[in-house]
Parts: C-alpha cells; structure tokens; sequence
C-alpha cells in the first residue's frame, strides 16, 4: 500500500464518518463501518474484484492483531461466510454496495466500504490499524477517532469469523467494494474490555 492511500486510508474516512454516522465514540460501541477512498489516479492500488477471497485472506490480519494482544485466534465458520455472502449480495444487487444495516443481527460485524476493488487483507488491515485510537486502560476510543472494528477484531469472547466481498459499478466505470465479515459470539459489548 502506498503512503498515499495511507493518508486517505486515516483523515478522509473520518471525515466522512463524521458526517454520515452519528455514532458517539468516547466509548467503545457497535463497529462504525470504515470507509476506504481510492488515492489517486496515479497511485490507485492494482487490486482486483475478489468476490472469492480466501478464508485466509480474512484471518491472518485478524489473528495476527489478536495474537498482538494475548488473544486466541478466530476460526473460519463456513456458515457465517455463507451468511456474510447473503448480505453482501443483497447490498450489491439492491443498495449499490452501501454498508448493511446490522443493528439488530445476532452477530458482531466489521463493514468497509471503498471507492475501488479493496483486497480483503487491505479491509481487514483498515479495521486494526483503528487500535492506534484505542486506549485499554479506560476502554475508550480517542476522542473523534472511532475504534470499535479493531476492538471487534480482538475480541476474546469472539471465536468464529466468516466474511464476503462484493463489487458495483459505479458512475464512470468506476468500481465500489463492500467488505463484510461476522462475528460468533458477537463483540463490542459495551462495559466490557475486548481483553
Ligand atoms: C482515556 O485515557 C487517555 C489517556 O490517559 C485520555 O487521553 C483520554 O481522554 C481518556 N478517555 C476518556 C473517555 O476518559
């Protein structure tokens, strides 16, 4: 990834976010979708619509931060990806890859949204490097920083992960991506640490 889609990748999803979520994150609550924006023209990643994305592609970024932090690994639950894959395909053939409304799903969920054809790690990647937000000792985000999809991602109580990929056409040939993936048993559970 290069540097400039790493300066996208940490002020304009805030930016966005703010504006279009009215979530409050001095606490850490339900995972606030990220939104990826493609960098430049010039320096746009070379990814490619993944609608197969292995398990793998999902659970080593997962399992990488978890371990990071003491925390057992997740394990790949056909059933949620199946599940997740449900969602996604519903997002992309009626709400042009737009973030799902999970408010009331029996699982946690980490969305990303993206202006380009995201690679799964590259989602996942958005979801931990929100830990830099993080503060353990009082279990709070940063103020104006949301956290709460790298707090899902080390969730200890979570044990299983499944998760889909979906692309759109959007205006001028462009292509948007939904990431999703599901939580069993769900995080995020307010007055709870994640660990
Ligand atoms: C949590 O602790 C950090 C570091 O001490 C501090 O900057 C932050 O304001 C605290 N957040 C809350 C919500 O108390």
């Amino acid at each position: 990834m290069t540097a400039s889609s790493s300066f996208h990748q940490l002020l304009l999803p805030c930016l966005l976010a703010a504006v279009t979520l009215s979530w409050i994150s001095s606490a850490v609550e339900a995972a606030r979708p990220r939104v990826l924006l493609a960098p430049a023209s010039s320096s746009r990643p070379q990814s490619k619509p993944q609608p197969g994305a292995a398990p793998d592609q999902y659970l080593s970024g997962h399992n990488q931060a978890r371990a990071a932090v003491g925390v057992a690994p997740l394990r790949w639950s056909a059933a949620l990806g199946s599940e997740a894959s449900r969602v996604v395909r519903i997002q992309q053939a009626e709400k042009g890859c737009e973030f799902a409304d999970l408010s009331s799903s029996r699982y946690g969920a980490n969305q990303a949204w993206a202006s380009y054809a995201v690679r799964a790690t590259e989602a996942v990647r958005s979801w931990v490097e929100e830990g830099k937000f993080y503060n353990y000792g009082n279990n709070s985000c940063a103020a104006g920083h949301p956290c709460g999809t790298y707090t899902q991602v080390v969730w200890r109580n979570s044990a299983e992960l499944g998760c889909a990929q979906a692309t759109c056409a959007a205006k001028g040939g462009a292509t948007s991506s939904l990431t999703l993936c599901l939580y069993d048993p769900p995080g995020n559970i307010l007055g709870q640490k994640p660990y």
